[in-house]
């Protein structure tokens, strides 16, 4: 039986410590425990973010991680917009290159990558600091390499559509933080459990945002819609890239706010795709719908065609099948 996606470690990982004043040089240490205060502020204030992205294996041997410059500038501002510590963004990319190297060999070939978790948590034993930031924190980077997502078939998935909750707080939306997952987990599993539906697609005030952990793209015909970036949602390095690709295939994307009704109405017509994008999956199909418990089929139900073909072409510039005309690819 395959393993879970991120079940499996590398026996290393890269750290460094923030004392307050500096960031300690980087090191390599055994990935398999940790030392920590019982009172460490992120186990009380959740004082925590942390990043998802992929490194592959080309044909010729060399591995190349998809787009660190994004994933890196995405956890500084997480960090910053949590109050911890300033990261040092050249610092914590040379760690992921460092650590990605001494891996190499372990990097699965295609459809497999190394996933790779930076993560930055404030580390300050205090217990009494609810509304004041941790001064210290750790950072690490942990690899866990995974195989082919859609090893069980392309499935299209089910979506409880909620309009009635959030998935976290409004403000905190575009920080990729534990607290956020957290906040997701229970409506996530009542929805699974009452409806039999594989995520949540949260819908505040009635408009689309995301699901616990992917972005939700529309395609209806030549034109692919998906809500515009604001604060109250994470704003997904694939999202980002399968927008490009679209556009590079001259499709028309719209990035503005889509109402329930609308998704509704035309996930009815017969060629309407709905996708969810992230790093782990790149683009999911998603088949059916549900709301205010009634169900509604998107297009024809199946896997669509041009989330096939937005999928393949970022995938085939993972894999270095196609030019990566964005540079969008970093040797290690
Ligand atoms: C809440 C949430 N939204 C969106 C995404 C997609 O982001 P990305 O494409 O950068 O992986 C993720 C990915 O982990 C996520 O957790």
């Amino acid at each position: 039986m395959a393993t879970a996606f991120g079940t499996v470690f590398m026996p290393e990982m890269a750290i460094s410590w923030f004392d307050g004043s500096a960031w300690s040089a980087p090191e390599m240490v055994p990935s398999d425990s940790m030392q920590l205060h019982p009172g460490a502020h992120v186990l009380h204030y959740s004082s925590t973010c942390f990043e998802g992205l992929k490194a592959f294996r080309h044909d010729d041997g060399s591995v190349k991680i998809f787009r660190i410059d994004r994933n890196v500038a995405r956890l500084s501002q997480s960090s910053q917009l949590l109050s911890l510590p300033e990261i040092d963004q050249s610092q914590v990319t040379s760690m992921i290159r460092d650590v990605v190297k001494r891996f190499a060999a372990d990097v699965p070939a295609p459809p497999g990558s190394m996933y790779i978790r930076p993560t930055h948590f404030g580390t300050e034993p205090a217990i009494g600091k609810a509304a004041a930031p941790s001064l210290t924190s750790c950072l690490y980077i942990l690899l866990s390499p995974v195989g082919d997502y859609f090893a069980g078939g392309d499935r299209p998935l089910s979506l409880l559509v909620e309009d009635d909750g959030l998935r976290c707080a409004p403000h905190n939306g575009m920080i990729k933080s534990g607290g956020n997952y957290a906040s997701a987990l229970r409506p996530t599993l009542r929805a699974k459990a009452k409806y039999n539906v594989d995520q949540v697609l949260f819908c505040p005030d009635g408009d689309i945002q995301e699901t616990g952990a992917a972005n939700f793209l529309l395609i209806d015909g030549n034109e692919l819609i998906t809500k515009g970036l604001d604060e109250s949602f994470l704003h997904g390095i694939t999202r980002d890239s399968i927008l490009t690709l679209a556009r590079d295939m001259g499709m028309t994307v719209s990035e503005r706010n889509i109402s329930v009704e609308e998704l509704l109405e035309r996930a009815a017509k017969p060629g309407c795709e709905a996708a969810l994008s992230g790093t782990a999956a790149v683009l999911a199909p998603v088949g059916k719908l549900i709301y205010h418990d009634k169900e509604y089929t998107v297009g024809d139900g199946g896997v669509g065609a041009t989330t096939l073909k937005l999928r393949k072409a970022l995938n085939d510039i993972q894999w270095g099948k196609a030019e990566d005309r964005h540079g969008w690819l970093t040797e290690v």
